[in-house]
Order: C-alpha cells, then sequence, then structure tokens
C-alpha cells in the first residue's frame, strides 16, 4: 500500500477505535447513568459552543471531546427505562451495520451507484410485507421516518385521485386541479398535516372527525364526511395512536372509503408491527386492504434513525409520484431503482440496518420483541396505576398506555390533578431512574407509557414502579 494510503487508512480506524472505546463505555454505563438529561440548552452550549478554530484538529481527539462535551446532555433512551415519546432502541445488528453504512458511504439512489444497497433494499422491503402481513405487490420506500413515509404515501394518493379526475398533478401541479380533502379522526398524528402541507393540499384539506369513545373513527361519521365533497376524497386510517395504541376498524371503514372512491392510507408508525404478533394481529383485521401504508423502523423495529418505510399498493402511482430520471444516471433495469420510489435523489443506504434487525431477530424474535414490549407496558401501567394516588388510565392492547395522579387535597379539580401529574412525571425525571413525558387526554393531564425498546426488562419494570412510588411519597 503507498504511504498516504496507509497513512489515510490509519488515520480512519485510530478514529473508529476512539468512536468504539466511547461507545463501549457508553453501554456499560447505561445502567448507572440518570436516564434523562438534566442539562440546560445554555450549559450545553458552554461545553459544545466552541469558536471555529482556523485550523483543524486531530480527528481522534475531535471524537474525544465531542464525547465529553455532549455525552452529559444525552438521553438514555436507548436503555430500558425510556418511556416518553415512541423511540425504541437499536438492535446489535442493526447498530453495527448502521456503523458500517457510514463506513461503505454508499449513495443508494440507483442499482449502478451501489449495487448492494439496492438489492438489500429489494430483499428487505420483501421481508417487511411479508412480517407485516402486505400485499405481495406492494412497492415501497425506505425513508426517514414516518412522516416522509405518510409524504410518500399520500404523494402516490395524490397522484391516483387527481388522475382519476383526469388531472396530472406531476405535469400541472396543484393549480386549478380538483380539490383534494383528507378525511380522518380526531386521534391523527400532526405528521400527517404536515404531510398535506409539504404536498401543497394545505392544512385546511385535513377534515378531523371526533374519535368515539374508544378513540376509534366512526364508521357512519366517516361515511357523512365522505358525502360532503365530491372531489378527490383520501381517507386516512390510524394503526395504533400516540397515546393508547388504539385501531381504527380497517374492515369497517375500508368498504365505507371504497364506496366513496377514496384513497386510504394508514398511519402505523408503530402500530403496524403488531401485525407481527399472533397475539396482537386482530387489531390490524382488514388493514391489508389499505392502499398505503407508513410505518417506521427507527421506533418499534429498533434500528438507529433515520428509517421510516412506506408501502404502496397502487406501484405506478408511487413511482409516477416519485420517479425522477437524468440521462448520465446509467439506468440498467437490472433491478428495482430507489430513485422511482423515494422523495430523495442521494440517499443513505438505509436498507441495511432494516436488513440486519430482521435477520438478528427472525419472525420469531420479531414477534417476541413485539409482545415483550407490550406486555412490559401492561406491568408498568398497572404497578403504576396501583399505586396509591395514581390512577391508570388506559388497559393496553399494544405499548401505549397512560396514567396519571391525583392531587390528595379535599376538592382538588382537574388543573389541579394537572399540577399534581406533571408535578411528579417532573420528580421521577429528575431523579433519573426512568423518563416519561406528558400529555393533555381528553380534558386530563396525563403520564404517557410507551415501551418501544427492545432492552426494556422485568428489573426495568420493578424499578421503574419503584420509581413513580418514590415520587409520589416525595411530591
Ligand atoms: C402515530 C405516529 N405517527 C407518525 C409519527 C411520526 O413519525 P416520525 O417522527 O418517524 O416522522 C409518530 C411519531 O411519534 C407517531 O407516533
Amino acid at each position: 500500500m503507498p504511504n498516504a494510503e496507509t497513512a489515510q487508512t490509519a488515520a480512519l480506524t485510530k478514529t473508529l477505535e476512539r468512536a468504539l472505546v466511547h461507545a463501549k463505555a457508553f453501554f456499560e454505563g447505561l445502567g448507572e447513568r440518570r436516564v434523562g438529561s438534566d442539562l440546560t440548552a445554555d450549559a450545553l452550549r458552554r461545553t459544545l459552543g466552541k469558536p471555529l478554530a482556523e485550523r483543524g484538529v486531530d480527528p481522534g481527539q475531535v471524537i474525544d471531546e465531542l464525547v465529553r462535551d455532549a455525552d452529559a446532555g444525552l438521553h438514555a433512551s436507548v436503555g430500558g427505562r425510556f418511556y416518553a415519546w415512541v423511540l425504541g432502541g437499536s438492535l446489535p445488528a442493526a447498530l453495527a451495520a448502521d456503523w458500517l453504512v457510514s463506513v461503505w458511504d454508499q449513495n443508494a439512489g440507483m442499482f449502478a451507484v451501489s449495487p448492494s444497497s439496492a438489492i438489500v433494499e429489494e430483499v428487505a422491503g420483501g421481508w417487511l410485507k411479508d412480517v407485516l402481513r402486505l400485499p405481495e405487490h406492494a412497492s415501497f420506500a425506505f425513508v426517514t421516518g414516518c412522516q416522509a413515509a405518510h409524504t410518500v404515501g399520500l404523494a402516490a394518493a395524490r397522484w391516483r385521485v387527481l388522475n382519476r379526475h383526469n388531472w396530472d398533478v406531476e405535469k400541472d401541479g396543484l393549480f386549478g386541479a380538483p380539490s383534494i380533502r383528507i378525511f380522518t379522526s380526531s386521534e391523527c398524528h400532526t405528521t400527517v398535516t404536515r404531510a398535506a402541507r409539504l404536498l401543497g393540499m394545505g392544512s385546511g384539506c385535513v377534515e378531523f372527525i371526533p374519535a368515539d369513545d374508544q378513540g376509534r373513527l366512526p364508521p357512519e361519521a366517516l361515511r357523512e364526511a365522505l358525502k360532503t365533497h365530491a372531489g378527490p376524497k383520501i381517507v386516512v386510517l390510524l394503526a395504533g395512536d400516540l397515546n393508547l395504541g388504539v385501531f381504527d376498524d380497517f374492515e369497517r371503514l375500508v368498504p365505507i372509503a371504497r364506496e366513496a372512491g377514496a384513497w386510504v392510507h394508514v398511519d402505523g408508525a408503530f402500530g403496524l408491527w403488531a401485525n407481527a404478533s399472533g397475539r396482537r394481529r386482530h387489531l390490524l383485521k382488514g388493514v391489508e386492504a389499505c392502499d398505503s401504508w407508513a410505518t417506521d423502523g427507527h421506533k418499534w423495529l429498533n434500528v438507529p434513525y433515520d428509517s421510516g418505510i412506506a408501502f404502496v399498493a397502487d406501484s405506478e402511482a408511487h413511482q409516477a409520484a416519485m420517479t425522477s430520471r437524468a440521462s448520465y444516471m446509467m439506468d440498467e433495469g437490472v433491478a428495482r431503482e430507489q430513485v422511482d420510489f423515494n422523495p430523495e435523489f442521494s440517499r443513505r443506504a438505509r436498507g441495511f440496518p432494516i436488513y440486519a434487525a430482521l435477520r438478528e431477530l427472525g419472525r420469531e424474535g420479531l414477534e417476541a420483541m413485539i409482545d415483550r414490549t407490550s406486555d412490559h407496558c401492561a406491568a408498568i401501567a398497572a404497578g403504576i396505576g396501583a399505586l396509591d394516588g395514581a390512577e391508570q388510565l388506559s388497559v393496553p392492547e399494544i405499548n401505549q398506555a397512560l396514567v396519571r395522579f391525583l392531587d390528595p387535597k379535599p376538592g382538588a379539580t382537574e388543573a389541579d390533578h394537572a399540577r399534581h401529574t406533571d408535578a411528579v412525571i417532573a420528580r421521577i425525571n429528575a431523579d433519573g431512574e426512568a423518563f416519561f413525558g406528558g400529555v393533555d387526554w381528553r380534558g386530563k393531564r396525563a403520564m404517557r407509557i410507551s415501551v418501544s425498546c427492545w432492552r426494556t426488562d422485568e428489573a426495568d419494570v420493578a424499578l421503574t414502579i419503584e420509581a413513580a412510588r418514590e415520587a409520589l411519597a416525595a411530591v
């Protein structure tokens, strides 16, 4: 090897070895470190906010100092006791594959640009449709997250529903086009609206139909709402809402949407994964009859960020909405070209970590992870709910639940309970054994319990309930 190349390789491997030392220390210290960072933005600005020097710094030193300065501002969300939001952690093979994605630094735009990246997506896409029980013929896109997957699914929907009205949105845009309405439940995640905004349909096109007392979209209300719009229609159904993990009734809703000529898109950011579990699959009955589905790899599948997946049954609409070509691209036509399905041109090879996670788990391991995390969520909700001064607000069917804490003073109002709930959450988080977030839910303030990390175990469940007991006693 020429000298310069030897030196370059030595610099790369030496720096990666530093990163590995820090990674090991991070994982080995995970059990002891506080779960949520309590560092202020100003404290982090003081450590990370250095002036950019004229002269560069040794790469190993950059990494050492980056870790030193950033460490206390990291949440231990890859550990077993982080329950705020739906974050998930990283399975070993998924994490290692993600490192290699950076080492290989492929541009996964097309087969010609990175052959293995293209084929790994072909294979992983097939596996995903299999474990998620989606139609074999559906096309797919590996994107940055569920919001991006919504954008892809709704772009395909926009193309198809306008095509049925003889309008070519890809050529003529939306000025003068028949107006599209999106119908969904009041529980719909905010990212659906943002996808509609990004696609030029505007937040005003989204009509929220009040959910029933189970948090589901009422079929008759959908039928009536669809009658109010003669133009192109899209229905967005939920496979697992953020608070209770509630599923819309696909079997009843999809035929209603079909009758009205609507495209049906599914927000299954995490809930779609329940289809990999024999015990939980009944919650998704009929979901395979929809037109497009959005989910995340970085939540319940436990691959590192950024990882979302869109599936589209109508591959023609999917490609029409996404494809892009230039004469220099070397389209060989021998493989699935990612550029036909993804919104990006150059892109990270996101298939590898998903491929690695699915191989590490196998069907059984995936099912076990979905069931285990859901069972732990139920145990935490029941355990905390049984504490004096706590109230369990939901019995989870998947990995999301709510509890709250009641102000013990006589005549306490909802506002008092809300303050008390926030105070207990803050105390648990400050104590550092576990980390939760709060939410406004049906006129109540509640604590969300989201168990999405593969690492959560029985010991974490017990420690978490004890942390809540201590916080309750202290507040
Ligand atoms: C139900 C639901 N849909 C969509 C999203 C958006 O996912 P992402 O942050 O991966 O874009 C989330 C994120 O929390 C979610 O919980």
